[in-house]
């Protein structure tokens, strides 16, 4: 994979900065801790691409809550393949709790449909999807409607604030576009 030393030069335009994400993420927590008042949620990280927006809402909630993770795997490339399957898993019960499953970005939704299926298995008392980033217009599942979402974008592929291409660009602080010469090269 051909990746540049400045991983800055591998994106085509920044699609949403450093603090219009953080400002945004603010009022989510906001709206979370409304919302859940009296009452201590679980986040539910989904690792990797969850871990930047998962430590900023967190931050801007002022419940008691506590933290779980997942690893759910579906990727390859920039096409969705719909299969899920579970690599880590979650340390401790989430029975009878309330549960907020923190994404990083709902594309097609057959991630969160699957996700959805396995944890409805664990008998929590609710689930809510808080979203980063949703991308409704390619939504192949019906009923994955997240309550809290950071910003609808387009049918772009991005990455940065924890999202990846072939597992760099995570680190970026802010959500940019990739350039297409670097997926292309890739992908012939
Ligand atoms: P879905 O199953 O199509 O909804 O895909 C959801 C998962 O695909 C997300 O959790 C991301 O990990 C990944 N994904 C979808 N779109 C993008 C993107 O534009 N950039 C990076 N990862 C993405
Ligand atoms: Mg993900």
């Amino acid at each position: 994979m051909k990746i540049s030393t400045n991983i800055n030069k591998d994106v085509e335009f920044v699609l949403i900065d450093n603090k219009a994400l953080n400002k945004r993420i603010k009022e989510l927590g906001k709206e979370i801790t409304k919302d859940y008042k009296g009452k201590n949620p679980v986040l539910l990280c989904l690792l990797k691409g969850s871990l930047h927006f998962m430590t900023k809402l967190a931050e801007n909630i002022t419940l008691p809550i506590e933290y779980e993770c997942l690893k759910a795997s579906s990727y390859a490339n920039t096409v969705s393949t719909g299969k899920v399957s579970v690599l880590v898993n979650m340390l401790n019960s989430i029975k009878d709790k309330d549960v907020i499953i923190v994404e990083d970005i709902v594309d097609t939704g057959h991630t969160m449909k699957n996700i959805l299926e396995i944890l409805e298995k664990e008998g929590a008392r609710s689930i809510e999807i808080a979203t980063m980033l949703n991308k409704q217009a390619r939504r192949e599942v019906e009923g994955i409607n997240p309550k809290y979402v950071g910003f609808e974008i387009p049918d772009y592929f991005v990455i940065g604030f924890g999202l990846d291409y072939n597992e760099f660009y995570r680190n970026l602080p802010y959500i940019g576009v990739l350039k297409e010469e670097v997926y292309k090269n890739n992908e012939q």
